[in-house]
């Protein structure tokens, strides 16, 4: 080996340390020593030496935080110690009896509580060999979860190699994946944005996230996580306290609030402690968890069939609050669906100051029967949205007035309507009606459409009161001179004008989506893209044809034909197609390379090593195949990789389906 080879070697490994020693300061500590442009020089020292160096790939190396869409359909694995839930309680009541069990059960011996927070998660099951993360596995069931080892290595609070010593050789830590309060809300606004559906709350969107099959997604949003559970047979001490400390030395993430206590006066004290504290915590928490500390006496106490007698949880309440309706407004979205909202007198709830919650449709409204001055129960649970669950009838003023829902638009004054089978109003004047208009240019811009991204809403408003955009096909119009009306901003005006331009290099099936045709998402743009291949087979497809498109129904093909029957629209997507933007696949999507997989049904299963499952869909499709979801009798065989989903295998068996290989494939296709 040369001496450069060596030295670059012996660099890699010193730098990976360094980057991990830096991260567990970031992310565990919340101590960095270093700046986060150094943290990236460093990142990319490695990253281009790792590239140089392909026989140094490690998993756990700080690059594979990043992701990437290799990605495993999850694979189920046996835990090794079963997965067991706490029984929950409400009361202090329900507390001081289980104190008198356990003490019950120890026969009057003292013994110890440790108390902490129960985080409001998902739990994962982490195995550490010499140090190294080798396995990360979800609840699932209890008894088998899901392997999701890809996804948790892009968690920057999960040590990937331990940065502290005197662990034991192989052990399993079971905690909390969580996202952050700060990150859910971001999320949510940029789904907003995008009319993509909200997450319910931090827990649904850290679980929705771990699920992904693309780790890059994964690493992209920023999950926390804390450890609270050591296993294994040599674990360092014989309490379950000390034994979370000695894993905080080893370089995880332990919470800062765990105590040990004595008596139940202490624990009440840590319970009202935490229910008025925890709301200043970055993360979700839903109540307390108390455990006997000694393992010993965790052990005498054992289990019932379905969680430990030496465990239990203590739920916090959901909060509730009685305020008086005020009044009654509506909003108009990018679709024209009217969604009213209650406006109420400010009440302290949960931490924040509520005044606003959203009274879904007219049926939510009834179901009520709500009347202004009305005295309405709001709550907050886990949910980030208020919600109201009940009216105080008794508390109705004598003259109250029934709250009737709108019948013109709020914002244009158009006669609302309402569609067959449809909850909600909606504003048909969509080519007149402001906010409508605003939205689906917001809509058009946003980062998975068009991915303007130096234009913002604010932007967007002030252009349309300016006059200088009414739809999506007037932005393409602008110049640098019109936007920058008073002159004071003419690079910021260039940097859009250039963003404007870059678009046009978008491909079709993002084209396709930011048109914004009511219930064509992402994915059905997609596939209405790659099945028609040019914006005019689309315009003219009928609802037959339409309906022909894996995943493409009823609903969502009338849409599509009304959207293209109006006019206007088809003169905006002529002003597109004039102004350059891509109405068809390109051509690397569309060549057909050969017929060689005419007439087969195949289904991609696994993880691969040549090329991502994305690339291998376009290539059936190039090749003359179909690439299809699930394994049937007409299936012509599977593409598997590595780690194929064992009930898929176990399909193909019993179907007699072919199961073909990567490098099997690349062979058929080859020239
Ligand atoms: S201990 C056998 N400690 O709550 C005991 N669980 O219903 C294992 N949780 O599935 C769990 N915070 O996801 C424990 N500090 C904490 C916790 C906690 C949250 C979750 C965990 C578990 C569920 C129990």
């Amino acid at each position: 080996m040369s001496a450069t080879l060596f030295d670059e070697s012996e660099r890699i490994l010193q730098l990976r340390k360094e980057l991990h020693e830096h991260n567990y300061r970031y992310y565990v500590l919340n101590q960095p020593t270093i700046g986060d442009q150094e943290f990236d020089f460093l990142m990319h020292e490695l990253q281009d030496l790792e590239a140089r160096h392909p026989d140094m790939f490690d998993a756990n190396s700080p690059t594979q935080r990043v992701g990437s869409d290799l990605n495993p359909e999850f694979r189920q694995v046996e835990h090794r110690y079963p997965m067991l839930s706490l029984s929950n309680t409400y009361s202090e009541q329900d507390v001081r009896e289980w104190y008198e069990s356990v003490n019950k059960g120890l026969a009057g011996e003292d013994f110890e509580v440790c108390c902490e927070m129960k985080y409001d998660g998902l739990s994962i099951s982490l195995t550490y060999v010499d140090g190294r993360l080798t396995q990360a596995v979800t609840r699932g069931d209890g008894v088998h979860g899901d392997d999701v080892t890809a996804n948790v290595r892009t968690i920057r609070a999960i040590p990937l190699v331990l940065p502290g010593e005197g662990y034991p050789h192989e052990f399993e830590i079971r905690g909390e994946i969580l996202m952050p309060w700060a990150v859910f809300e971001r999320l949510n606004k940029e789904r907003e944005a995008a009319e993509e559906p909200l997450f319910a709350n931090p827990r649904n969107a850290a679980s929705g996230t771990l699920k992904s099959l693309d780790t890059r997604v994964v690493a992209s949003r920023q999950l926390d996580a804390y450890l609270y559970y050591l296993l294994g047979s040599e674990l360092p001490a014989e309490g379950h306290y000390e034994n979370l400390e000695a894993a905080r030395r080893w370089g995880f993430k332990i919470s800062e609030g765990m105590r040990k206590v004595k008596t139940v006066e202490e624990i009440l004290e840590f319970i009202n402690y935490w229910d008025v504290e925890r709301k200043n915590l970055p993360v979700a928490t839903d109540g307390i968890v108390l455990k006997v500390n000694s393992l010993r006496q965790q052990r005498s106490l054992g289990y019932t069939a379905k969680s430990p007698r030496w465990a239990i949880a203590y739920k916090f309440k959901a909060e509730r609050e009685c305020t008086r309706l005020l009044e009654v407004t509506y909003q108009v979205g990018r679709t024209g669906a009217v969604t009213p909202v209650a406006n109420m007198e400010p009440v302290q709830l949960a931490g924040t100051t509520v005044k606003r919650a959203t009274l879904n449709n007219e049926d939510f409204i009834r179901s009520f029967d709500l009347h202004i001055g009305d005295y309405v129960y709001v709550e907050k649970g886990g949910e980030i949205i208020p919600k109201i669950v009940g009216v105080d009838i008794d508390q109705r003023p004598i003259i109250a007035q029934q709250v009737q829902f709108i019948k013109r638009c709020p914002e244009c004054g158009t006669p609302l309507v309402r569609y067959d089978g449809e909850a909600a109003w909606y504003c048909p004047n969509d080519a007149g009606c402001p906010p409508q208009i605003k939205g689906r240019i917001e809509h058009f811009i946003a980062r998975k459409a068009m991915n303007i991204d130096s234009l913002g809403p604010e932007t967007v408003d002030e252009y349309f009161r300016r006059g200088l955009i009414k739809n999506v096909a007037d932005l393409y119009d602008i110049d640098v001179q019109q936007i920058n009306g008073d002159g004071s901003r003419t690079k910021s005006a260039q940097k859009l004008v250039n963003a404007i331009q870059e678009s046009k290099k978008v491909p079709f099936e993002r084209v396709v989506f930011a048109l914004g045709i009511r219930f064509v998402g992402e994915t059905s743009a997609r596939l209405l893209a790659r099945h028609f291949k040019n914006i005019d087979a689309l315009m003219n497809a009928g609802l037959v044809e339409l309906q022909e498109v894996e995943g493409i129904g009823e609903v969502m093909a009338k849409s599509i034909i009304s959207y293209f029957h109006d006019e206007k629209n088809r003169a905006i997507v002529e002003r597109l197609r004039g102004y350059g933007l891509q109405m068809a696949l390109s051509e690397s999507q569309t060549a057909a390379a050969s017929d060689r997989l005419a007439g087969k049904s195949i289904v991609i299963s696994g993880v691969f090593a040549h090329h991502s499952r994305d690339e291998y869909k376009l290539l059936i499709e190039q090749h003359g195949g179909k690439n299809v979801g699930s394994i049937s009798g007409k299936t012509s065989f599977i593409l598997a990789g590595e780690n194929m989903g064992p009930s898929k295998l176990e399909k193909a068996q019993k179907l007699g389906v072919a199961i073909v290989s990567e490098d099997e494939f690349l062979k058929m296709i080859e020239n």
